[in-house]
């Protein structure tokens, strides 16, 4: 069995984009793997964030996960902040990554572009992402494809801790679709579909209404032609509508090209909304269920207090191994 880690920031509204993206594959990898599914706080305010707009939606996002059918029985979900171990082997892993390869990250370069000033922990948040990895010894990391990155550059921080203080960290692979690892806006095909964009007719928020979904998929942006054809170079809206309905109704490209030959962008569109709404709908009755119920705190407390037990026995054998001098009597 593998150890698999993944986490999400609360900044905002989570979209389709993440729900396709990263959690369709955390609900499939807690069937066979050992799962930690976390809500990383501590990785949101890199930028800054209202305290009451935080909290709520720490647990709104937690609740989520939940509603997206992560079950508590089967894999452990938590809040970073809620294990304290992440901070301090992140401020650890400052001292071993380096400015150069820090300032190569494109998520710093995107967040930080045309900003007068830049925050010091948008800079060195790969190096926290690093540690959440490796506390757990991770295996496995389902994300997105604007996450390998960070993965790498984990992967690179992995070699380097061991050869300056012997073998201990294993490498974490990134676990990605071939379909889908990056779901596209809806209004402009060369951005990632994003909750930080400031039009909302881009992405579908997984909390949006019903019908509300229905009116932004009916005007996505499309070609002029009228083939429903998987090419993202020449056809980049339609590839991306396709890959979308392909993950909300288990349909692969090809059997979605067929089904619609000849048919034009109408009667795709209207079935792609349906597709949607299939997943949508069932996740948010779950997820105002849960919220009402306050059976997430429960949820929660149990997910620390495993991930606590791994995470404190990996920083106190860092410490060992970085020369710190333990307290002792
Ligand atoms: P974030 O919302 O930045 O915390 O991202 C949480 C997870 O969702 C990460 O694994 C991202 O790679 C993934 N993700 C976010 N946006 C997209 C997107 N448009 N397409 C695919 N995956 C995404
Ligand atoms: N950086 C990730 C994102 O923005 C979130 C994240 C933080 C994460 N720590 C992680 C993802 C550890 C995977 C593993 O999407």
């Amino acid at each position: 069995m593998s150890r698999v880690l993944s986490g999400i920031q609360p900044s905002g509204q989570l979209t389709l984009g993440n729900y396709i993206g990263a959690m369709k594959n955390f609900v499939k990898l807690q069937e066979t793997e050992e799962c930690f599914f976390m809500v990383v706080d501590l990785h949101a305010i890199t930028v800054p964030q209202e305290p009451a707009a935080l909290s709520e939606q720490t647990e709104a996002l937690a609740a989520l996960y939940i509603a997206a059918g992560i079950d508590p029985s089967k894999a452990s979900v938590f809040i970073q902040s809620h294990v304290r171990a992440h901070a301090e082997l992140g401020w650890l892993f400052t001292t071993l990554a380096n400015m150069g390869e820090l300032e190569r990250m494109t998520q710093f370069k995107d967040k930080a572009a045309g900003k007068e000033s830049v925050g010091a922990g948008l800079f060195v948040y790969p190096t926290l992402m690093a540690a959440d990895i490796l506390i757990y010894h991770a295996d496995l990391i389902p994300v997105g494809d604007d996450q390998k990155q960070h993965i790498e550059l984990t992967r690179d921080l992995t070699q380097r801790f061991n050869s300056r203080f012997g073998e201990y960290f294993k490498t974490p692979e990134p676990y990605i679709h071939k379909v889908g690892a990056r779901i596209m806006s809806l209004d402009d095909a060369s951005k990632k579909m994003s909750k930080s964009n400031p039009n909302p007719g881009s992405f579908i928020a997984l909390l949006d209404p019903i019908d509300v979904i229905r009116k932004k998929i009916a005007r996505a942006t499309t070609d002029s032609g009228m083939e429903v054809r998987f090419d993202p170079a020449n056809k980049p809206e339609v590839s991306n509508l396709m890959s979308i309905y392909s993950h909300c109704a288990d349909l692969t490209l090809p059997e979605i090209e067929e089904r619609y030959q000849g048919q034009g962008y109408g009667s795709f569109k209207k079935d792609l909304a349906e597709a949607v709404i299939s997943v949508i709908e069932p996740l948010q009755a779950r997820y105002h269920e849960i919220r009402e119920s306050g059976e997430i705190h429960q949820i929660l407390k149990q997910g620390a207090e495993k991930a606590s037990n791994i995470a404190d026995r990996t920083l106190a054998e860092v410490k060992e191994r970085m020369g710190f001098l333990l307290p002792r009597g």
